[in-house]
């Protein structure tokens, strides 16, 4: 297990413990956790999984995939944008700060 951060647009912290393996978004929505849509269940094709990275944790997530960059606009890129369903958590997440946008779209 590994500790996620789900950090609300009202600054509420959701702090949950993912299973290895399991996506940032699966975790969400295991917990709990509102915010994430997920309407395509995980295969990188609604994005409304969205979530930004916090600036601690830029650079230490594994980058955007191609079918994920295709899901995101340059200034999407700009605000740390990922979909939650394709960052995989393992142990060097643990602590991960993931901010969670007011609205999917
Ligand atoms: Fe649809 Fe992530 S759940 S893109």
């Amino acid at each position: 297990m590994t500790r996620i951060i789900y950090r609300a647009h009202d600054g509420t912290d959701f702090e949950r413990d993912v299973e290895d393996g399991a996506s940032v978004m699966r975790g969400a929505l295991d917990s709990d956790v509102p915010g994430i849509a997920a309407e395509c269940g995980g295969s990188a094709a609604c994005a409304t999984c969205q979530v930004m990275l916090d600036e601690a944790w830029v650079g230490k997530v594994p980058e955007a995939d191609d079918l994920e960059g295709s899901m995101l606009d340059e200034e999407d890129e700009a605000a740390h944008v990922r979909l939650s369903c394709q960052i995989v958590v393992g142990p060097e997440l643990d602590g991960l700060i993931v901010h969670i946008p007011s609205t999917q779209h």
